[in-house]
C-alpha cells in the first residue's frame, strides 16, 4: 500500500515540478514563528516540496525531514539550495508505514497535513524536555468523515501527555501546538 502511496504522490508532485515552493510558515502557526525560531533544531514529518523545511531553515534551525515521495524530496532539496541553506537541511526520503526513522531527540517535531496515528508515541519521544510539537491534519469537523481526517476532538487526546499551547479544529482541519514537559 505504500509504495502505491508514494507513486500517488510522486505522481502529484511531478505535476506542479515547474513551481517550487515558496518557504513558508503555515498559516495556522503563524502566532508561534518566535518559539519554531528559538529551536535548535527540529524534525519535519512528511515534508512534501519542503516550504516549512526551508523557512525554518532560514530562521535558523537545523532541520531533518522525511517525506515518502522521492520526486517531493527532490524539490525540498532542491529549493534549500536555491535558499542557500542546504547545509541546515537534511531531506530524506522515508515510509512511516515502516516507523519513524531513529534519530536524536530535537526542540521542535513539526507534521503539517498528514496523519498517522502509530507515530504518536515516536513523535513525542523525538521531543527533547521543553521541546514543542505543531501537527495539523484533515479533520471531520466542518467536512464529511474519510479515512485520513481526524475525528473531532483526537488530536489533544493523542497528545494528552504533552502539555498544549493552543489547537483548533474547523473547516475540515484541526491543529495542535504542544510541549513536552
Ligand atoms: C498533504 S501532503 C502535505 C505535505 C507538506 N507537509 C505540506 O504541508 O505541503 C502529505 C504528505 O505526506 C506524504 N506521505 C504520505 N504517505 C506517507 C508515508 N507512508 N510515509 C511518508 N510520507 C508520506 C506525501 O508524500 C505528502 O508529501
Amino acid at each position: 500500500m505504500a509504495r502505491g502511496d508514494a507513486h500517488h504522490w510522486d505522481e502529484k508532485y511531478r505535476a506542479t515540478a515547474q513551481a517550487l515552493p515558496t518557504p513558508c510558515l503555515p498559516d495556522r502557526f503563524a502566532r508561534f514563528a518566535d518559539l519554531f525560531r528559538s529551536a535548535a533544531d527540529a524534525l519535519e514529518i512528511a515534508c512534501g516540496a519542503g516550504a516549512f523545511t526551508v523557512w525554518l531553515a532560514l530562521q535558523g534551525v537545523h532541520t531533518t525531514a522525511f517525506d515518502i515521495s522521492a520526486t517531493a524530496v527532490a524539490q525540498a532539496k532542491e529549493l534549500a539550495a536555491e535558499n542557500e541553506v542546504a547545509d541546515s537541511c537534511d531531506i530524506g526520503v522515508a515510509d512511516f508505514d515502516e516507523g519513524l526513522p531513529a534519530g536524536s531527540q530535537v526542540d521542535l517535531v513539526v507534521c503539517n497535513m498528514f496523519r498517522d496515528a502509530s507515530l504518536d508515541e515516536a513523535l513525542v519521544a523525538r521531543l527533547r524536555p521543553g521541546g514543542t510539537l505543531a501537527i495539523a491534519a484533515l479533520s471531520e469537523v466542518g467536512a464529511e468523515p474519510g479515512r485520513f481526517r481526524v475525528a473531532k476532538g483526537e488530536l489533544p487526546v493523542s497528545f494528552v501527555m504533552l502539555d498544549a499551547l493552543a489547537s483548533g479544529e474547523g473547516d475540515g482541519i484541526a491543529w495542535l501546538v504542544a510541549t513536552r514537559h
